[in-house]
């Protein structure tokens, strides 16, 4: 059997995003546009905003990935696109997209999950390894999964309020930095003074919990910018800290608790270096190998969309052509 090319689709929230997959292992090309920089103006991402502009970006990008593929549409053997979660209408741009270019081409289309998609940057790096613990980290989600075969996964705990991403964002909102906040709350900690440091209390959820609870940093920053107006630098370090303690403390809880020898960390927030540090000192304490993938797969794009999808063709799933996107969808079996 010749090689399977996956044509990705992602635009659940603000990067149109493409790539060309080959086997759900084989990176071939990417392109993304991202409206990021005109929802920074407004503090956050505008829906309507993001749905006008994936339509307008979306065949831009299908020929951009195409031209650096050096394959034409008519090698490509599959179509997979985000389904859900996300926003209605920006998931609709990609969704009848995909369907419309699976018609057309008559080749299959299959839906997948957005964080489910996540998890899979990893599969673009090495074959994923079973059974595992996941660590998906975004801006609109943070849950623990036992991952224990593709299409296995079972949430083992998440957050009962604001995501991880979203601490982030929010955070650097009150410091007056524009969204997304992670990469900027990063650097902004970098100038960080040592001594004395500044320091966000973290939420207690009870000894069992694998859940999270980051909505209380918001205002415990909002506070400490007023108490502290001359330390951005602090505050942003201690905001970060707070994140990353609260995730390791609770993935250490997940690895006593399912001793397993895989450890994957997705997501936005996983482009994070001082996560990504304490993710690997917790793993060589518990002697699990850390699997994260590469800054640049971390945030959204449709290489680990094509990734997924491919797994989820070989397991015989197809999109119904009558489906609408599902913006609430829940991960897991
Ligand atoms: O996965 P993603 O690109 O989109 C969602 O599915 O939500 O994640 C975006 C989130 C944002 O909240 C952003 O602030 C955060 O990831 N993020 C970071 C970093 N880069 C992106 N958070 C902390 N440190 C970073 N370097
Ligand atoms: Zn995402």
């Amino acid at each position: 059997m010749g090689v399977l090319n996956v044509l990705g689709i992602e635009s659940s929230c603000d990067d149109t995003a493409i790539a060309v997959v080959q086997d759900g292992r084989h990176l071939v090309s990417q392109a993304v546009a991202s409206s990021a920089k005109i929802h920074a103006r407004y503090g956050g991402v505008v829906p309507e905003v993001a749905a006008r502009e994936h339509t307008m970006a979306i065949l831009p990008v299908l020929e951009e990935t195409l031209e650096r593929s050096r394959i034409s549409l008519s090698a490509i053997d599959a179509i997979a696109v985000t389904e859900g979660p996300g926003l209605l209408g920006a998931l609709l741009i990609g969704v009848t997209f995909a369907k419309a270019l699976g018609m057309g081409l008559g080749i299959p289309v299959v839906g997948v999950h957005h964080l489910e998609a996540h998890l899979y940057a990893n599969a673009l790096i090495e074959p994923i390894a079973f059974p595992a613990l996941g660590l998906l980290v975004s801006g609109g989600h943070t849950t623990i999964v036992l991952w224990q075969g593709h299409g296995r996964l079972d949430v083992l705990g998440e957050t009962r309020d604001d995501a991880a991403g979203e601490a982030f964002d929010k955070g650097a909102r009150a410091l007056g930095l524009p969204y997304p906040g992670g990469p900027q709350i990063e650097r902004l900690a970098r100038t960080a003074r040592v001594e004395p440091r500044l320091r966000l209390p973290l939420a207690n959820l009870g000894p069992e919990s694998l859940d999270f609870s980051f909505s209380g940093l918001k205002t415990a920053t909002r506070e400490m910018v007023v108490a502290y107006p001359d330390r951005p630098g602090d505050i942003a370090w201690a905001l970060e800290d707070a994140v990353v303690r609260a995730l390791v403390k609770t993935m250490t809880r997940a690895l006593t608790r399912h001793p397993v020898h895989e450890l994957y960390l997705a997501g936005g927030v996983s482009a994070n270096t001082a996560l990504r540090e304490q993710m690997s000192l917790l793993a060589a304490r518990h002697a699990v190998r850390l699997h994260i993938p590469p800054v640049e797969l971390c945030t959204d794009n449709a290489a680990m969309v094509a990734a997924l999808g491919y797994y989820r063709l070989e397991a015989g799933h197809r999109m119904d052509m009558g489906a609408s996107p599902r913006t609430n969808y829940p991960l897991g079996r």
